[in-house]
């Protein structure tokens, strides 16, 4: 068990690009939020907006858009209004260094 979570502790920082272990972490718990809509690590099911492999800056762009009201939304306006602008970098980084299925 505990062998288990070291290789998919390791795996996943190799996926985040050497980042440290405690940010990682916190992008894993802010993504956590996002996987009923959008799927585990971004990856969509079918239909849904993937957020694996999302370019870095478009991200965020996308999401004070949408934390504006500039981007019209049904839902989203609402869920980028619950993350500070750190938080959203953080998400930015971590759902760009996830591989698209
Ligand atoms: C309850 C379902 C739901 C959750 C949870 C959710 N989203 Fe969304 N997301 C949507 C919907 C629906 C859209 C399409 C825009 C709209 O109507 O709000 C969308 C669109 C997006 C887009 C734009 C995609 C594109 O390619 O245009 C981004 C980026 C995004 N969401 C990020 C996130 C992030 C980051 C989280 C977690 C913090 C999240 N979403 C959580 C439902 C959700």
């Amino acid at each position: 068990m505990k062998r288990h979570l070291f290789m998919a502790a390791v795996a996943a920082s190799l996926a985040f690009g050497g980042a440290h272990a405690t940010d990682l972490s916190k992008a894993r718990y802010l993504a956590a939020a996002c996987a009923n809509c959008h799927g585990t690590n971004g990856n969509a099911v079918e239909g849904g907006f993937n957020l694996a492999g999302y370019p870095k800056d478009r991200f965020i762009d996308t999401m004070a858009a949408f934390k504006s009201g500039q981007r019209p939304a049904t839902l989203m306006h609402q869920i980028a209004k619950g993350y500070t602008d750190e938080q959203i970098a953080t998400m930015a980084v971590y759902f760009a260094a996830q591989k698209k299925r």
